[in-house]
């Protein structure tokens, strides 16, 4: 079987997909709508041009191109029910449902569904009366709180609180529908979790599950996690943090549970799950967020590492057949770090030309595009996080040499990386 695939995306993720794509054996031709410059320069990988909010055009080019395949990065089209969309017209498309999707796409439902099926997460309310939020917080009166838009914000609808005043503000703001919009008429409110977080990712056919292997991103901007909240400055696989325990712990606890519970109220879930977990001191796992994709930057190490064919995996879990599958990983560690543009992810300046890329060989280190556009026959930087440049090694330190070493490679004038990714990893390998 030679399968034609279209991944749906245009970041670092979708370029990782695609390229893991690109390499299987049971693939012939993969193609990206939309891509960017990263994927247009792989062998084996075409851009096209089409608007992912376009369901039909994209259903009409998988008609004309014999698709075999559709493989959905981003968590907005999955949430408008892409999936469903492109079933309907009789192409595998893998991920969840609109239903399904609701487990991301709002808070309200996620954090209801884990209280319903006794699966561990921190302890919320939920509201759209401004007052009643207020009347809470005065109730509550303990700091950090958590609050968060009810619905898809691009990573930017949580705020951590440190006092009455900000929580007051946040609220105010979300509430008024000024700064999310719809996605924040309806807010959660929630106790802060202590711990470390690590990001576990299945891929699930709706009742059987394979995990994909561990990996944790570094979420904050700064060195030393300092700084504000971004989508991730860098991530790695394995986590050290997840140890065979707490491996466990996730699966029977939490994934399972999350499975079992979707297929019972009859949205199973058919997709790539990520749960974002906080492990405590005591190694219990708690669910922080769901996302209903594969998570960015932790996709481009994990498609380092994964040597199975990633088509056969998603065909075999559309089909259900997931518990005929099994999985081969890299056994080497590998680290990506992202080099974003200086500001993100508030004000940043795009058209840099960034220089250096033909110098990193593959050998050493793979460079996934996220925010890149080509002028004039020259990359440059066209979004706050720009590339991510990761390497494998026999662990994370070595993987965190060779990839920082490609690092200093690549420049531009407004070149902004973290100099840290893996650090916690590395200090636990020393241990
Ligand atoms: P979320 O989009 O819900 O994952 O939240 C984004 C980030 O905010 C998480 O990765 C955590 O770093 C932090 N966060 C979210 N909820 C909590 C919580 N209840 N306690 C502590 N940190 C949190
Ligand atoms: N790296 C976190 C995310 O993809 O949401």
């Amino acid at each position: 079987m030679q399968n034609k695939v279209l991944v749906i995306g245009s970041g670092g993720r979708e370029h990782a997909l695609a390229w893991r794509l690109s390499l299987s054996t049971t693939v012939s031709q993969v193609f990206v709508a939309p891509g960017n410059p990263g994927t247009s320069r792989e062998k084996n990988i075409k851009n096209v041009a089409i608007d992912i909010n376009d369901f039909r055009a994209i259903i009409t080019f998988c008609k004309d191109n014999n698709i075999d395949l559709v493989v959905v990065g981003p968590e907005q089209p999955l949430c408008d029910g892409v999936v469903d969309s492109l079933t309907n017209a009789g192409i595998n498309c893998f991920g969840p449902t609109a239903d399904a999707a609701q487990l991301e796409g709002s808070k309200t439902f996620s954090k209801e569904f884990l209280q319903k099926n006794n699966i561990p997460t921190a302890a919320y309310e939920s509201f759209t009366n401004q007052d009643k939020a207020i009347d809470y917080l005065q109730k509550q009166n303990q700091y950090p709180i958590v609050i968060k838009a009810d619905g898809l914000a691009a990573g930017k609808g949580v705020v951590i609180a440190d006092n009455f005043n900000q929580a007051h503000d946040t609220v105010a703001d979300m509430l008024s529908g000024n700064v999310f919009g719809e996605a924040g008429h309806r807010i959660i409110i929630e106790e802060f979790l202590q711990g470390e977080e690590a990001s576990f990712i299945v891929i699930s056919d709706g009742e059987n599950f394979i995990p994909m292997a561990t990996s944790q991103d570094h979420k904050a901007r700064d060195d030393g996690d300092k700084g504000p909240n971004t989508g991730g400055m860098g991530a790695y696989s394995p986590a050290p943090v997840v140890t065979e325990e707490v491996f466990q712990k996730t699966i029977d606890l939490i994934i399972k549970p999350t499975i079992r519970g979707m297929k019972q109220q009859g949205t199973p879930f058919v997709g790539f799950l990520y749960a974002g977990l906080m492990i405590d001191k005591n190694n219990n796992p708690k669910v922080l967020e769901f996302n209903v994709r594969f998570g960015d930057p932790e996709t481009q190490p994990i498609m380092m590492r994964l040597q199975s064919n990633l088509d056969e995996l998603c065909l075999a879990a559309i089909k259900g057949q997931l518990n005929l599958c099994e999985v081969n990983w890299n056994h080497q560690a590998c680290l990506g770090v992202v080099l974003a543009e200086k500001g993100y992810p508030n004000q940043y300046y795009k058209g840099s030309e960034i220089s250096g890329l033909e110098s990193i060989s593959e050998d050493s280190c793979k460079v996934f595009h996220a925010g890149t556009a080509e002028k004039g026959g020259k990359i440059v930087t066209n979004g706050g996080r720009v590339l991510c440049v990761c390497a494998l090694g026999e662990d994370i330190e070595l993987a965190q040499n060779k990839a920082y070493q490609c690092v200093d490679k690549i420049t531009w004038e407004t070149k902004y990386n973290r100099k840290d990714i893996g650090f916690k990893a590395i200090k636990s390998e020393q241990s």
